[in-house]
């Protein structure tokens, strides 16, 4: 028996990620190379000195005290013994859930999700409760009076012990939702009343897109909250696997540095260097990515328009991806959004990542990504192949 069922999403990119031409379904932004990471530094040698000067020994297991110092400047109130470096946002996850989480506990998730959200808790024993999201009023939203009915309906079931904890991804993967901040604080207010431990994953906030506001991160305004981020999506910097956990409850942090020591131990000496430099330079890359999503919003907005008998879709509030779906009323040729997207792919390398790797129920979904710069290129592929199928 398997303590967690396969990853779905993550075995799809390693089958197609590196193989297909036109990646129109991925959520980390455009990357760069070291180089183009140094430039943004200007003339100054010192990046690059500090990156040769880096040494290949082990580093500190809670992260270089520098890069802390340098991650904590983006929470208020917050001080650099309040963050824990991990490999990854996913490595973060994976040592928070097994320092908190026990055999019996209730983890009400945020649905559909990111797979290792819900899949880690339940493979560790936890009852997993899915808070749904809702297309309302022509937007994604996770409605509060259902989160505070599930968290009832879970306490007054007989010999239930109270909800441990409560996962939000906020902004949401795979929808691009982004609560009010009204909504916000009414979570955050519902934990609180209960004391409820809150898991926000923020691995896609910086990216607002347009005008639309940034909710503060969790761990400034919840005492009982963790907020979860990393390099690799805002950022476009995934290949650095630097992520961290923000929070003011260090005793928690203590018991996940104590898992870490099974599992990393400690990240990569010369990604906390090329770390710092990306975080010194946070605006020019936050800037640099989110216009490329809001070009992209724009380019996926037409091809929406074009064949609007065919699809449907949300715009992203924040974040970049969106999860489209196929009108089933407008299609003939794909019962599925998989057997369109196997299609597609095998005809022209164009991949879009089925919904249905999010749940059965997602079937007619497929998940769309706005952080690349070759978008534009591969939506138009993907548009002549419609409608060289006659398909509008
Ligand atoms: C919501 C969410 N959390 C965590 C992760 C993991 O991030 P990383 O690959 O940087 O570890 C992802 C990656 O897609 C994600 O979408």
């Amino acid at each position: 028996m398997h303590m967690f069922e396969p990853f779905g999403l993550e075995r799809f990119f390693a089958r197609h990620e590196f193989s297909a031409r036109y990646l129109l379904c991925t959520s980390d932004c455009e990357s760069m190379s070291i180089d183009e990471l140094l430039a943004l530094t200007g003339q100054s040698s010192e990046a690059l000195d500090a990156l040769q000067r880096t040494w290949l020994g082990y580093t500190e297991s809670k992260g270089s005290p520098l890069l802390r110092e340098k991650i904590a400047r983006f929470y208020r109130g917050l001080d650099p013994d309040s963050i824990l470096v991990h490999s990854g946002a996913e490595e973060a996850i994976l040592n928070l859930y097994l320092a908190t989480v026990r055999p019996g506990d209730t983890v009400i998730v945020n649905w559909p999700c990111y797979q290792s959200l819900i899949e880690i808790p339940k493979g560790l024993g936890a009852e997993t409760l899915k808070w749904k999201v809702r297309e309302h009023e022509g937007r994604w939203f996770f409605d509060p009076d259902e989160l505070e009915q599930l968290i009832c309906g879970a306490e007054s079931s007989s010999g239930r012990q109270k909800v441990k904890m409560l996962v939000l991804n906020m902004p949401h993967n795979p929808t691009g939702a982004l609560m009010t901040p009204g909504e916000f604080n009414r979570v955050v207010d519902i934990c609180r009343a209960r004391e409820i431990l809150l898991l926000v994953d923020e691995v896609y906030r910086m990216l607002e897109l347009g005008a639309t506001q940034r909710l503060p991160a969790v761990c400034e305004i919840y005492e009982n909250a963790i907020s979860l981020s990393v390099l690799s999506k805002a950022w476009g910097l995934a290949g650095l696997r630097i992520g961290w956990l923000a929070t003011r409850r260090k005793d928690i942090l203590d018991k996940v540095a104590a898992v870490k020591d099974y599992n990393s131990i400690c990240a990569s000496a010369p990604s906390e260097t090329l770390a710092c430099i990306a975080l010194d330079h946070s605006d020019k890359i936050l800037a640099r990515n989110k216009a490329i999503c809001e070009a992209n919003v724009v380019h996926f907005k037409h091809f929406f328009e074009r064949h609007r008998e065919l699809f449907t879709w949300i715009p992203a509030r924040a974040g970049s991806v969106a999860f489209p779906a196929l009108l089933s009323a407008g299609h003939q040729h794909w019962h599925d959004a998989a057997s369109l997207a196997d299609q597609l792919l095998q005809e022209t390398g164009a991949l879009i990542l089925p919904g249905a790797l999010y749940g059965q129920e997602f079937g007619l979904h497929f998940r769309i990504g706005l952080g690349r710069r070759a978008v534009p290129e591969g939506l138009s592929v993907f548009s002549r192949w419609l409608e060289a199928r006659g398909e509008n």
